[in-house]
């Protein structure tokens, strides 16, 4: 298992990757999978502003895409003062793909916050009630 400093560390060093020629807001994602690999991702921007896709889904994306399927903890690095919890549509996106992971927040200047996706998303529209 990673420690949260690594996973932090790797969302940090992903954030360098962002392409974010509009916003100039540069996140990074990570997510640890069950058996320990980390997969990250970065904020990709489109010029249409609504087809950009955060961090975060970029990283689980890529998880899905590359076959993994379960997930212990996410990580997101963004130049904030406060850390960056993710947006309402990445909560959707995490915990529909990952459930309640942990959630573990970080800025550049070393500040961290440490979240369960159960407190970030507390009544979640998924699966169960489609029946
Ligand atoms: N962004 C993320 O990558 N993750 C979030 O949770 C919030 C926002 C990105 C989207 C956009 O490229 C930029 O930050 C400004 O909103």
């Amino acid at each position: 298992m990673s420690t949260a400093a690594a996973l932090l560390d790797a969302a940090r060093a992903a954030r360098l990757n962002a392409h974010a020629p509009f916003s100039k807001f540069m996140v990074g994602a990570t997510l640890e999978t069950a058996d320990g690999k980390i997969i990250a991702g970065c904020n990709v921007e489109n010029a249409t502003y609504g087809l950009t896709l955060c961090a975060e889904r970029v990283a689980m994306f890529k998880a899905i895409s590359e076959g993994y399927r379960r997930f212990i903890r996410v990580a997101v690095v963004a130049d904030t003062e406060k850390p960056a919890p993710p947006c309402g549509a990445c909560r959707q996106i995490l915990w529909e793909l990952g459930g309640d992971l942990e959630v573990i927040l970080g800025n550049l200047t070393g500040e961290t916050g440490r979240f369960w996706m159960r407190e970030l998303l507390p009544l979640p529209f998924d699966a169960r009630l489609l029946g």
